[in-house]
Protein backbone atom coordinates (compact mmCIF):
# COMPACT_ATOMS: atom_id res chain seq x y z
CA UNK A 1 0.00 0.00 0.00
CA UNK A 2 1.31 3.21 -1.06
CA UNK A 3 1.05 5.75 2.18
CA UNK A 4 -0.60 9.34 1.68
CA UNK A 5 2.49 11.70 2.18
CA UNK A 6 1.40 12.71 6.20
CA UNK A 7 1.57 9.09 6.94
CA UNK A 8 5.07 8.23 5.53
CA UNK A 9 7.43 7.47 9.00
CA UNK A 10 10.10 9.93 9.19
CA UNK A 11 11.72 9.13 12.14
CA UNK A 12 13.22 5.59 10.78
CA UNK A 13 13.69 4.23 7.55
CA UNK A 14 16.18 2.47 5.24
CA UNK A 15 18.88 3.88 3.56
CA UNK A 16 17.78 3.50 -0.50
CA UNK A 17 19.86 0.00 -0.98
CA UNK A 18 18.48 -1.38 2.12
CA UNK A 19 22.17 -1.62 3.70
CA UNK A 20 21.96 1.13 6.64
CA UNK A 21 19.15 2.51 8.97
CA UNK A 22 18.60 6.33 8.84
CA UNK A 23 17.28 7.39 12.37
CA UNK A 24 16.39 10.90 13.84
CA UNK A 25 18.62 11.59 16.23
CA UNK A 26 16.00 12.47 19.12
CA UNK A 27 18.65 13.29 21.77
CA UNK A 28 19.40 16.30 19.65
CA UNK A 29 16.33 17.38 19.14
CA UNK A 30 14.60 20.03 19.09
CA UNK A 31 17.83 22.29 18.67
CA UNK A 32 19.57 20.46 15.90
CA UNK A 33 17.77 17.45 13.50
CA UNK A 34 20.04 15.46 12.82
CA UNK A 35 19.85 12.04 11.02
CA UNK A 36 21.96 9.01 12.30
CA UNK A 37 22.81 6.44 9.78
CA UNK A 38 23.62 3.04 11.47
CA UNK A 39 24.83 -0.40 10.46
CA UNK A 40 26.36 -2.00 13.27
CA UNK A 41 25.10 -3.54 16.58
CA UNK A 42 26.92 -1.88 19.39
CA UNK A 43 26.06 1.52 17.83
CA UNK A 44 22.54 0.28 17.39
CA UNK A 45 22.35 -0.84 20.62
CA UNK A 46 24.21 2.51 21.72
CA UNK A 47 21.35 4.30 20.10
CA UNK A 48 18.33 2.89 22.03
CA UNK A 49 20.24 3.00 25.02
CA UNK A 50 20.60 6.75 25.18
CA UNK A 51 17.59 7.56 23.58
CA UNK A 52 18.39 8.61 20.10
CA UNK A 53 15.89 6.65 19.04
CA UNK A 54 12.89 6.17 21.71
CA UNK A 55 9.58 5.17 22.74
CA UNK A 56 8.20 2.35 22.89
CA UNK A 57 6.76 1.26 19.53
CA UNK A 58 9.96 3.08 17.99
CA UNK A 59 12.39 1.13 19.76
CA UNK A 60 10.77 -2.37 18.12
CA UNK A 61 10.49 -0.60 15.00
CA UNK A 62 14.09 0.30 15.06
CA UNK A 63 15.60 -3.04 16.12
CA UNK A 64 13.43 -4.44 13.29
CA UNK A 65 15.40 -2.56 10.64
CA UNK A 66 18.35 -2.55 12.68
CA UNK A 67 18.74 -6.94 12.81
CA UNK A 68 18.03 -6.66 8.85
CA UNK A 69 20.73 -4.41 8.24
CA UNK A 70 23.18 -6.28 10.32
CA UNK A 71 22.00 -9.57 9.29
CA UNK A 72 22.69 -8.55 5.74
CA UNK A 73 26.35 -8.70 6.74
CA UNK A 74 26.59 -11.95 7.26
CA UNK A 75 24.93 -13.13 3.86
CA UNK A 76 28.22 -15.12 2.92
CA UNK A 77 28.27 -17.06 6.05
CA UNK A 78 27.31 -20.66 6.05
CA UNK A 79 23.72 -21.48 7.46
CA UNK A 80 24.66 -22.64 11.16
CA UNK A 81 26.72 -20.23 11.93
CA UNK A 82 24.51 -17.35 10.27
CA UNK A 83 21.95 -18.65 12.77
CA UNK A 84 24.05 -18.72 15.87
CA UNK A 85 25.12 -14.79 14.64
CA UNK A 86 21.37 -13.89 14.31
CA UNK A 87 20.53 -15.19 17.83
CA UNK A 88 23.23 -13.69 19.59
CA UNK A 89 22.87 -10.54 18.31
CA UNK A 90 19.09 -10.12 18.33
CA UNK A 91 19.70 -10.93 22.26
CA UNK A 92 22.03 -8.34 22.79
CA UNK A 93 19.94 -6.01 21.19
CA UNK A 94 17.00 -6.92 23.66
CA UNK A 95 18.74 -5.96 26.62
CA UNK A 96 19.38 -2.41 26.10
CA UNK A 97 16.53 -1.19 27.75
CA UNK A 98 14.10 -3.54 30.07
CA UNK A 99 10.22 -1.44 30.33
CA UNK A 100 9.24 -1.31 26.69
CA UNK A 101 7.64 -4.76 25.88
CA UNK A 102 7.53 -3.58 22.11
CA UNK A 103 11.67 -4.14 21.79
CA UNK A 104 11.35 -7.97 22.98
CA UNK A 105 8.13 -8.35 20.87
CA UNK A 106 9.56 -7.05 17.79
CA UNK A 107 12.60 -9.21 18.31
CA UNK A 108 10.86 -12.28 18.71
CA UNK A 109 8.97 -11.66 15.72
CA UNK A 110 11.85 -11.61 13.64
CA UNK A 111 13.10 -14.62 15.41
CA UNK A 112 10.04 -16.98 14.46
CA UNK A 113 10.48 -15.73 10.91
CA UNK A 114 14.38 -16.95 11.05
CA UNK A 115 13.55 -20.05 13.00
CA UNK A 116 10.24 -20.89 10.55
CA UNK A 117 12.51 -20.68 7.30
CA UNK A 118 16.35 -22.07 9.04
CA UNK A 119 15.94 -24.40 6.12
CA UNK A 120 16.27 -21.75 3.23
CA UNK A 121 19.53 -20.21 1.90
CA UNK A 122 20.76 -17.32 4.07
CA UNK A 123 20.02 -14.85 1.33
CA UNK A 124 16.08 -15.88 1.41
CA UNK A 125 16.17 -15.75 5.56
CA UNK A 126 17.56 -12.37 5.34
CA UNK A 127 15.08 -11.11 2.66
CA UNK A 128 12.31 -12.95 4.59
CA UNK A 129 13.56 -10.71 7.41
CA UNK A 130 13.41 -7.42 5.73
CA UNK A 131 9.79 -8.01 4.66
CA UNK A 132 8.95 -8.47 8.27
CA UNK A 133 10.80 -5.51 9.70
CA UNK A 134 8.61 -3.52 6.58
CA UNK A 135 5.42 -5.18 7.54
CA UNK A 136 5.90 -4.51 11.48
CA UNK A 137 6.48 -0.66 10.63
CA UNK A 138 3.68 -0.68 8.47
CA UNK A 139 1.41 -2.09 10.71
CA UNK A 140 2.50 0.26 13.45
CA UNK A 141 1.73 3.18 10.87
CA UNK A 142 -1.93 1.72 10.25
CA UNK A 143 -2.58 0.85 14.62
CA UNK A 144 -1.32 4.73 14.87
CA UNK A 145 -4.18 5.98 12.98
CA UNK A 146 -6.41 3.60 14.54
CA UNK A 147 -6.06 4.39 18.10
CA UNK A 148 -5.81 8.24 16.70
CA UNK A 149 -9.56 7.79 15.22
CA UNK A 150 -10.77 5.93 18.50
CA UNK A 151 -9.06 8.14 20.98
CA UNK A 152 -10.24 11.22 19.29
CA UNK A 153 -13.77 9.75 19.74
CA UNK A 154 -13.10 10.92 23.46
CA UNK A 155 -12.57 14.54 22.77
CA UNK A 156 -14.60 17.41 22.17
CA UNK A 157 -14.12 20.96 20.24
CA UNK A 158 -11.79 23.02 23.00
CA UNK A 159 -10.85 20.14 25.34
CA UNK A 160 -7.96 20.66 27.34
CA UNK A 161 -5.68 18.08 27.46
CA UNK A 162 -2.43 17.18 29.59
CA UNK A 163 0.42 14.72 28.65
CA UNK A 164 3.61 13.23 29.71
CA UNK A 165 6.81 12.83 28.23
CA UNK A 166 6.40 12.17 24.31
CA UNK A 167 3.72 9.77 22.74
CA UNK A 168 3.76 11.26 19.23
CA UNK A 169 5.07 10.68 15.70
CA UNK A 170 8.60 10.66 17.16
CA UNK A 171 7.92 8.00 19.60
CA UNK A 172 6.09 5.37 16.72
CA UNK A 173 5.90 5.61 13.75
CA UNK A 174 3.06 8.36 12.34
CA UNK A 175 0.42 10.09 14.62
CA UNK A 176 1.86 8.30 17.73
CA UNK A 177 -0.44 7.19 20.39
CA UNK A 178 -1.32 10.05 23.30
CA UNK A 179 -0.67 12.58 20.48
CA UNK A 180 -2.52 11.02 17.97
CA UNK A 181 -6.18 12.39 18.61
CA UNK A 182 -4.88 15.56 19.04
CA UNK A 183 -2.67 15.21 15.76
CA UNK A 184 -5.84 13.52 13.82
CA UNK A 185 -8.17 16.07 15.21
CA UNK A 186 -6.24 19.11 13.91
CA UNK A 187 -6.45 17.66 10.58
CA UNK A 188 -10.03 17.83 10.77
CA UNK A 189 -9.70 21.37 12.07
CA UNK A 190 -10.74 20.68 15.82
CA UNK A 191 -9.06 22.78 18.11
CA UNK A 192 -7.54 21.49 21.37
CA UNK A 193 -5.49 23.35 24.43
CA UNK A 194 -2.22 20.64 25.49
CA UNK A 195 -0.47 20.89 28.42
CA UNK A 196 2.78 18.82 28.18
CA UNK A 197 4.37 18.15 30.89
CA UNK A 198 8.39 18.87 30.85
CA UNK A 199 8.92 15.58 32.05
CA UNK A 200 12.18 14.91 34.43
CA UNK A 201 15.13 14.40 33.94
CA UNK A 202 15.37 13.72 30.47
CA UNK A 203 12.77 16.12 29.30
CA UNK A 204 11.00 14.39 26.06
CA UNK A 205 7.91 16.60 26.93
CA UNK A 206 10.20 19.83 27.01
CA UNK A 207 11.97 18.78 24.07
CA UNK A 208 10.21 16.36 21.46
CA UNK A 209 6.19 16.85 22.51
CA UNK A 210 6.44 20.59 22.48
CA UNK A 211 8.44 20.48 18.92
CA UNK A 212 5.90 17.80 17.90
CA UNK A 213 2.74 20.07 18.49
CA UNK A 214 4.01 23.13 17.67
CA UNK A 215 5.20 22.29 14.01
CA UNK A 216 1.64 20.82 13.68
CA UNK A 217 0.21 24.13 14.78
CA UNK A 218 -1.91 23.13 17.62
CA UNK A 219 -2.09 25.14 21.15
CA UNK A 220 0.64 23.85 22.92
CA UNK A 221 1.77 24.59 26.81
CA UNK A 222 5.19 23.46 28.59
CA UNK A 223 4.46 23.19 32.14
CA UNK A 224 7.01 21.84 34.92
CA UNK A 225 5.92 18.26 35.61
CA UNK A 226 5.39 20.08 39.57
CA UNK A 227 2.34 22.02 37.76
CA UNK A 228 0.21 19.32 36.59
CA UNK A 229 -2.02 19.75 39.59
CA UNK A 230 -2.40 23.50 39.56
CA UNK A 231 -3.55 23.38 35.76
CA UNK A 232 -5.94 20.66 36.56
CA UNK A 233 -7.16 22.51 39.85
CA UNK A 234 -7.57 25.50 37.56
CA UNK A 235 -10.31 23.33 35.52
CA UNK A 236 -7.85 23.47 32.38
CA UNK A 237 -7.71 19.72 32.11
CA UNK A 238 -10.47 17.93 30.75
CA UNK A 239 -8.89 14.35 29.93
CA UNK A 240 -5.11 12.90 30.55
CA UNK A 241 -3.48 11.12 27.46
CA UNK A 242 -1.14 9.35 27.97
CA UNK A 243 1.72 6.61 26.21
CA UNK A 244 2.54 3.32 27.63
CA UNK A 245 5.63 1.03 27.48
CA UNK A 246 4.13 -1.87 28.82
CA UNK A 247 0.58 -2.92 29.71
CA UNK A 248 0.19 -5.85 32.37
CA UNK A 249 -2.32 -7.83 31.96
CA UNK A 250 -4.51 -6.40 34.99
CA UNK A 251 -4.35 -3.42 33.37
CA UNK A 252 -1.74 -1.64 35.14
CA UNK A 253 0.64 -0.19 32.79
CA UNK A 254 4.30 1.49 32.67
CA UNK A 255 5.01 4.71 31.60
CA UNK A 256 7.72 7.70 31.81
CA UNK A 257 8.36 8.61 35.24
CA UNK A 258 5.91 10.89 36.73
CA UNK A 259 2.61 9.25 34.50
CA UNK A 260 1.19 7.42 37.97
CA UNK A 261 1.74 10.52 39.92
CA UNK A 262 -0.18 12.74 37.03
CA UNK A 263 -3.05 9.89 37.08
CA UNK A 264 -3.38 10.44 41.24
CA UNK A 265 -4.06 13.56 40.81
CA UNK A 266 -5.70 13.56 38.08
CA UNK A 267 -8.49 10.85 39.99
CA UNK A 268 -8.26 13.52 43.05
CA UNK A 269 -9.83 16.15 40.47
CA UNK A 270 -11.94 13.76 38.62
CA UNK A 271 -10.80 13.82 35.65
CA UNK A 272 -10.16 10.94 33.27
CA UNK A 273 -6.86 9.24 32.47
CA UNK A 274 -6.63 7.40 29.11
CA UNK A 275 -3.64 5.41 28.19
CA UNK A 276 -2.90 4.69 24.10
CA UNK A 277 -0.56 2.20 22.23
CA UNK A 278 -0.54 -0.50 19.99
CA UNK A 279 -1.56 -4.01 21.16
CA UNK A 280 1.73 -4.93 21.42
CA UNK A 281 2.94 -2.65 24.18
CA UNK A 282 0.02 -5.45 26.22
CA UNK A 283 1.89 -8.38 27.90
CA UNK A 284 -0.92 -10.79 29.10
CA UNK A 285 2.63 -12.61 30.44
CA UNK A 286 3.15 -9.72 32.67
CA UNK A 287 0.35 -10.74 35.36
CA UNK A 288 0.51 -7.17 37.38
CA UNK A 289 2.48 -3.90 37.44
CA UNK A 290 4.68 -5.61 40.16
CA UNK A 291 6.05 -7.73 37.59
CA UNK A 292 7.19 -5.28 35.02
CA UNK A 293 10.99 -4.76 35.24
CA UNK A 294 12.09 -1.04 35.59
CA UNK A 295 15.01 0.49 34.09
CA UNK A 296 17.08 2.54 36.28
CA UNK A 297 19.30 4.92 34.86
CA UNK A 298 22.86 6.74 34.88
CA UNK A 299 22.68 9.53 38.31
CA UNK A 300 24.04 11.91 36.25
CA UNK A 301 21.23 12.08 34.25
CA UNK A 302 19.45 14.06 37.47
CA UNK A 303 22.83 16.10 39.20
CA UNK A 304 24.30 17.49 35.66
CA UNK A 305 22.77 16.44 32.52
CA UNK A 306 20.74 19.16 31.66
CA UNK A 307 22.93 21.74 33.18
CA UNK A 308 25.85 24.27 32.48
CA UNK A 309 27.13 24.04 36.28
CA UNK A 310 26.05 20.73 37.98
CA UNK A 311 23.16 21.04 40.15
CA UNK A 312 23.39 18.93 43.27
CA UNK A 313 26.87 17.79 45.26
CA UNK A 314 29.08 15.64 42.79
CA UNK A 315 28.61 12.15 44.05
CA UNK A 316 25.24 13.06 46.16
CA UNK A 317 23.19 9.36 45.35
CA UNK A 318 20.46 9.64 42.88
CA UNK A 319 17.27 7.43 42.54
CA UNK A 320 16.47 7.49 38.50
CA UNK A 321 13.79 5.49 37.63
CA UNK A 322 13.08 5.74 34.11
CA UNK A 323 9.58 4.48 34.34
CA UNK A 324 6.46 3.92 37.35
CA UNK A 325 3.49 1.82 37.41
CA UNK A 326 -0.18 3.31 37.59
CA UNK A 327 -2.84 1.02 39.05
CA UNK A 328 -5.50 0.10 36.78
CA UNK A 329 -7.95 1.49 39.09
CA UNK A 330 -6.84 4.93 38.07
CA UNK A 331 -7.41 4.25 34.51
CA UNK A 332 -10.56 5.16 32.70
CA UNK A 333 -9.78 3.05 29.53
CA UNK A 334 -6.95 1.75 27.58
CA UNK A 335 -6.81 2.93 24.13
CA UNK A 336 -5.65 0.10 21.59
CA UNK A 337 -6.26 0.14 17.30
CA UNK A 338 -8.80 -2.62 18.12
CA UNK A 339 -11.01 -0.05 20.18
CA UNK A 340 -11.20 1.44 23.81
CA UNK A 341 -11.27 -1.21 26.50
CA UNK A 342 -12.61 -0.09 29.58
CA UNK A 343 -12.49 -1.51 33.12
CA UNK A 344 -12.92 -4.42 34.33
CA UNK A 345 -9.29 -5.22 32.61
CA UNK A 346 -8.08 -8.05 33.29
CA UNK A 347 -11.17 -9.71 31.54
CA UNK A 348 -11.22 -7.00 29.04
CA UNK A 349 -8.01 -7.20 27.63
CA UNK A 350 -8.32 -10.86 27.42
CA UNK A 351 -11.09 -10.37 25.43
CA UNK A 352 -9.47 -8.29 23.17
CA UNK A 353 -6.80 -10.71 21.60
CA UNK A 354 -10.00 -13.34 21.09
CA UNK A 355 -11.14 -10.57 18.71
O1 LIG B 1 12.29 6.64 28.05
P1 LIG B 1 11.39 6.87 26.87
O2 LIG B 1 11.46 8.26 26.37
O3 LIG B 1 11.57 5.84 25.80
O4 LIG B 1 9.93 6.66 27.46
C1 LIG B 1 8.86 6.71 26.58
C2 LIG B 1 7.53 6.66 27.20
O5 LIG B 1 7.37 6.47 28.39
C3 LIG B 1 6.37 6.80 26.23
O6 LIG B 1 5.30 7.42 26.84
C4 LIG B 1 5.96 5.40 25.77
O7 LIG B 1 7.06 4.70 25.30
C5 LIG B 1 4.92 5.45 24.73
S1 LIG B 1 5.54 6.03 23.18
C6 LIG B 1 4.28 5.92 22.09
Amino acid sequence: MQLPEQMRPENICLSDDRKKVIIIDQASLPNRVEYLTLDQPEECYRAIQTLQVRGAPAIGIFAAFAMFVIAQQWEELPLEEFLEKYRKTSEYLNTARPTAVNLSWAIRRLQRIVDENAEKPVKDVIHLIGKEADRIQQEDVEMCFQIASHGLSLLKEGDGILTHCNAGPLATSCYGTALGPMLLGKEQGMQFKVFADETRPLLQGARLTTYELQKAGIDVTLICDNMASVVMKNGWVDKVFVGCDRIAANGDFANKIGTSGVAILANYYHIPVYTLGPSSTIDLNTPTGADIPIELRDPDEIRTMWYQKPMAPKGVPCYNPSFDVTDHSLLAGIVTEKGIVYPPFEENLKRLFQK
